[in-house]
C-alpha cells in the first residue's frame, strides 16, 4: 500500500429529540439518547491524504458558494485533533492533507459539524487503513467532540445511545433512507454565525433547573418516536419533535448564562406552523441550536407549497431549502461538488 489517501462523503442530520448537556464533556457523552434523521442533499465531501511529502498538516474548507481555502485557528485545530487520535491508533505519524467541502452556503447556520466530521472521520480512517466498523466508526466520530456527528454515520432514521462508557455510546440505525419519505424544510432567518455554539450550550446545560425533568420525560419521548417512526406516524412524531424542541430552548433560556437563539422571525414562523395545522397541514417545528426552523412533514408537494406560501410573507426569512432522507457516511471517489 504506497497511497494513504482516501474520501468520503458524509449527511447533516436533523435531531428529533436533542442531545443537550454531557456526562463527560472529554470524551462527548451525552446525558440522554438523541434520535435523528439523516439528510440527503445537505452533505460534506472530505478527502484525506497522508504523505511523507507534507511538512505540516493542512486543512482546507469549502462549500457550494465558495472555493476551499487554507483555513487556520479553532476550526483547523479541531480538525487535526482528530487526525492525531487515528494516527495514534494507526501508529503512523505522516502529516495530512485535509479537503472538505460542503454541498451547501456554510456560516448561514446550517449546522455542518455533523457531517464535516462524519467525512472527516470516515476519510482519515480508511486512508490509514484503520477499517472500523460502523458502531466503532461512530464512537470514533463521537471523539471528535460533535455528538450529532456520531449519528451521521448511518443513514434514514438513527437512534445515538447515551452511556457513561465510551464505548457503550455509539449510534445505530433504526430504520433506512427508503423507509418514510420526510421532508425537512430548513426556513434560515440569519446568516449570522450564532454568538452562543452548541458546545457552550452543552456546558451550560447542568445549571438550568430543568435539566432534571427533561432528561426524565425524555425516556419516554424516545420511545414514541422510535414507534412513530416505526409506524410512519407524522402526528405522534410530530407532537414529541416539537415538544423536545421547546424543551431544549426552555433549558438554554434557563441556563446560567441565559442563552436565547430565538429571533422574532423565528417565532413568527412557529406560529405559522401551529396555524397551517388547524388548515389540516400536517407540518411539525424543530429546531437546533440556532434560530433557524426546520419544518418536518411527509413529502407531498401541496404541503410544500402550502409551507412555501405560508412562509411568503414573514420578514427576515433568508432562504429555504428543501431536503430528504438521506444514506449515510460512505467511502467514494475522490470529487467535489
Ligand atoms: O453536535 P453538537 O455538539 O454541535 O451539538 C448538537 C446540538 C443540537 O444540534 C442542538 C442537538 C442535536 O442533537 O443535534
Amino acid at each position: 500500500m504506497s497511497e494513504f489517501k482516501a474520501s468520503a462523503l458524509a449527511p447533516s442530520n436533523i435531531a428529533f429529540t436533542k442531545y443537550w448537556g454531557r456526562s463527560n464533556a472529554a470524551l462527548t457523552l451525552p446525558l440522554n439518547d438523541s434520535i435523528s434523521m439523516s439528510l440527503d442533499k445537505l452533505q460534506t465531501h472530505t478527502t484525506v491524504e497522508f504523505s511523507e511529502k507534507f511538512k505540516k498538516d493542512e486543512v482546507h474548507i469549502g462549500d457550494s458558494e465558495n472555493p476551499v481555502r487554507n483555513v487556520e485557528g479553532s476550526k483547523r485545530e479541531r480538525v487535526i485533533a482528530q487526525l492525531e487520535r487515528l494516527r495514534v491508533l494507526a501508529h503512523n505519524s505522516m502529516h495530512a492533507k485535509v479537503v472538505s467541502k460542503n454541498s451547501f452556503p456554510t456560516g448561514v447556520g446550517i449546522a455542518s459539524s455533523a457531517s464535516a466530521f462524519a467525512a472527516l472521520t470516515l476519510a482519515a480512517s480508511n486512508a490509514l487503513n484503520l477499517h472500523f466498523s460502523p458502531k466503532e466508526l461512530s464512537i470514533q466520530t463521537r471523539l471528535a467532540g460533535s455528538g450529532s456527528a456520531t449519528r451521521s454515520i448511518f443513514g434514514g432514521f438513527v437512534k445515538w445511545k447515551k452511556s457513561t462508557h465510551s464505548n457503550g455510546s455509539f449510534a445505530m440505525q433504526l430504520e433506512n433512507e427508503s423507509h418514510w419519505q420526510l421532508q425537512d424544510m430548513v426556513v434560515l432567518v440569519s446568516a449570522q454565525e450564532k454568538k452562543h455554539s452548541s458546545l457552550e450550550g452543552h456546558g451550560a446545560a447542568s445549571t438550568s433547573s430543568y435539566l432534571g425533568s427533561r432528561i426524565k420525560e425524555l425516556k419516554a419521548r424516545n420511545a414514541i418516536v422510535v414507534q412513530a417512526i416505526r409506524d410512519k406516524d407524522i402526528e405522534a412524531l410530530g407532537v414529541e419533535i416539537e415538544k423536545d424542541m421547546y424543551s431544549l430552548h426552555c433549558m438554554a433560556m434557563t441556563s446560567a448564562p441565559p442563552i436565547l437563539y430565538w429571533q422574532p422571525a423565528t417565532v413568527a414562523i412557529l406560529h405559522t406552523v401551529t396555524q397551517l395545522r388547524s388548515q389540516g397541514i400536517k407540518a411539525y417545528s424543530t429546531m437546533d441550536a440556532g434560530p433557524n426552523v426546520h419544518i418536518i412533514f411527509e413529502k407531498n408537494s401541496n404541503t410544500e407549497t402550502a409551507l412555501r406560501n405560508a412562509m411568503q410573507p414573514i420578514p427576515g426569512i433568508q432562504k429555504i431549502i428543501v431536503d430528504g432522507v438521506g444514506k449515510g457516511a460512505r467511502v467514494v471517489d475522490n470529487h467535489l461538488f
